[in-house]
């Protein structure tokens, strides 16, 4: 039985399945060492070592889940836009015009992101009986947001103006956008992957109005088409801005942010909806042992009526050491079935 599967499917499970968002990554030594070969962009876009690298967390630590090794980007790459990675995405022309988004390419996942697809097929036969395959793509306007601001910004200022000043432009992108996820995940699922998640992180710094506007529906109509077919997790940051949204959304899963109460969540989205999330990723870099061990039985202890998959809230961080996702898994695995069994 893949358990993370059957939790996610708001089954009844023996106990709590547990993956990590970023789990492969730089904090590890094995992920670097494959990094002093290869760039990040060819580790993405060759099907062997994506395959690679998707399974080093799992082989370490023993996850419910093996995510595929790609990033938010890719997709847009494969629309045609230039970009380099340092770390993070830096594109070279951002978009900013309309005649920019004609050049935009609706491209086939078949052709432009086959290594996406074939990192998974391997990974469907390299893993075993009882782990989850997850994939994933960027939501619209996290995706956008770096199409239009070029990198990682503080503060989003160009984006921000843009909703003010050209909503009509921001709109015509998120739906292009929208029509290119929903057939790249449609895409991962017919190359294995048994669930998908949503990374909607850069909503965090829109007010609940503007996520009603420019997020929410386009997450709505990926949600909406994909859960005919597997489950969906929507994640975002600074979650609780967008409870009243999301109750609406009806996502059969949604990942909580460190900053946002999981009971909090669960009063307002309701009993039926599973919960995912969200030990800060700060506490396993830099807490101690009794840190890990005491928040993570907090969560464990709010989740125990079920329907709760374990994750951070946000992504793993650089540096994390190594022994804390170990312990974090060990305490997971220990106290969540006796928490159940109660
Ligand atoms: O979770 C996993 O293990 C799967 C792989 C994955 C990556 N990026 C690998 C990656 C996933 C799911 C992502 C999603 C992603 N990428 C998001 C959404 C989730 C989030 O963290 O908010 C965003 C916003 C991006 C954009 C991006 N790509 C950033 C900000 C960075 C640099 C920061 C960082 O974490 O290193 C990247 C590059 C990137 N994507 C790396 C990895 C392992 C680092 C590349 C390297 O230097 O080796």
């Amino acid at each position: 039985m893949k358990l993370l599967l059957e939790s996610a499917k708001g089954n009844l499970v023996s106990t709590t399945p547990i993956w990590l968002m970023r789990q492969a990554g730089r904090y590890l030594p094995e992920y670097q060492e494959v990094r002093e070969k290869v760039s990040f962009l060819e580790a993405c876009q060759n099907p062997e070592i994506a395959a690679t690298i998707s399974l080093q967390p799992w082989k370490r630590f023993g996850f419910d889940g093996v995510i595929v090794f790609s990033d938010i980007m890719i997709p847009a790459q494969a629309m045609g836009v230039e970009m380099t990675f340092n770390p993070g995405p830096i594109i070279k022309k951002p978009l900013r015009f309309m005649k920019d988004l004609v050049k935009l390419e609706m491209f086939d996942p078949q052709d432009k992101t086959s290594f996406v697809l074939d990192a998974l097929k391997i990974l469907k036969n390299e893993i075993s009986q009882e782990t989850t395959l997850i994939g994933f793509c960027g939501a619209p306007f996290t995706v956008a947001s770096y199409l239009i601001e070029g990198k990682h910004s503080d503060d989003f200022s160009v984006v921000k103006k843009m909703i003010h000043d050209e909503p009509l432009f921001l709109h015509l992108l998120l739906d292009k956008l929208t029509f290119v996820m929903t057939r790249y995940l449609k895409a991962q699922i017919e190359s294995g992957a048994d669930i998908v998640q949503l990374f909607d992180t850069h909503v965090s710094w829109l007010t609940e109005e503007e996520y009603l506007q420019f997020a929410f529906p386009y997450e709505k109509r990926i949600v909406d088409e994909i859960k005919k077919s597997v489950p969906i997790i929507l994640f975002t940051k600074e979650t609780k801005n967008f409870l009243n949204g999301i109750r609406q959304m009806e996502a059969p899963i949604v990942s909580v942010d460190a900053n946002t109460s999981l009971l909090d969540a669960r009063a307002s989205l309701g009993n039926s909806i599973v919960l995912q999330g969200n030990l800060n990723p700060e506490i396993l870099r830099s807490g101690t042992k009794e840190d890990i061990e005491k928040e993570t039985k907090n969560i464990l202890n709010q989740m125990s009526e079920q329907k709760h998959i374990f994750n951070l809230g946000h992504g793993v961080l650089p540096n994390t050491p190594v022994e804390n996702v170990s312990y974090l898994v060990d305490v997971v695995r220990n106290y969540a079935t006796r928490c159940r069994s109660h």
